[in-house]
């Protein structure tokens, strides 16, 4: 069973919808701990799962060195085979990159390497781009650069605004995320072997 570190910065919706699918029956990853760089609200749905939380408050560090060391820490606790940045709105020091690659995977709401960063759909809006999408990919010490797991698009609407555009992205993200972590689970998808087809 493959044990999954969550690591969020908001409402974690897709932490919800990965916490319900590890609950499914024969699904093969478990999640073990979610954690946050703030108190997030989306921490209430690792209380609502029974599954342990912590909380690294960014805000309370020197340096994003000390607050990777500090998160890295926690982390070590629980020994995750798999750590899965869901929402984290915040860049991992190279130290911890470092430290767990290639078993850090990411969701981004854009069709990478099409709007990387912070603001995937609002900047597919502001490009005016018709088509936008999802990825899932492996975390390097790059801005959303690492290998691409999985993808798929979805197709911006005229009357789309940021919000409307992410509410339809944000169930692409979770059928992907959700069978990454099955995949990685069975040994279908090899992390260490991912590679950037780009
Ligand atoms: C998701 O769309 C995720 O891809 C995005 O934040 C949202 C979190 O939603 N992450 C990034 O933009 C990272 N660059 P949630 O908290 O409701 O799951």
């Amino acid at each position: 069973m493959l044990s999954v570190a969550v690591l969020i910065s908001g409402a974690g919706s897709n932490l919800r919808a990965l916490l319900e699918a590890a609950d499914a029956p024969g699904f093969p990853a478990r999640i073990v701990v979610v954690g946050a760089d703030r108190e997030a609200d989306g921490l209430q749905h690792a209380e609502d799962f029974g599954i342990p939380s912590f909380t690294v408050p960014y805000a309370r560090f020197a340096s994003r060195e000390e607050w990777g060391a500090e998160l890295d820490g926690q982390l070590r606790v629980w020994r995750p085979d798999l750590i899965v940045l869901s929402g984290l709105m915040r860049l991992l020091p190279p130290s911890v990159v470092d430290a767990w690659s290639p078993r850090i995977v990411n969701t981004h709401p854009a069709y990478l390497p099409e709007f990387p960063g912070a603001h995937g759909v609002r900047d597919a809006l502001a490009a005016g781009a018709v088509q936008t999408g999802a990825s899932v990919i492996v975390v390097d010490n790059g801005v959303d650069s690492g290998p691409i797991l999985a993808q798929e698009r979805v197709p911006v609407l005229p009357d789309d605004d940021e919000h409307t555009l992410h509410e339809r992205i944000k169930p692409v993200e979770r059928r992907l995320l959700i069978d990454v972590v099955r995949r990685v689970a069975t040994g279908e998808l090899d992390l260490a072997g991912a590679s950037t087809p780009r």
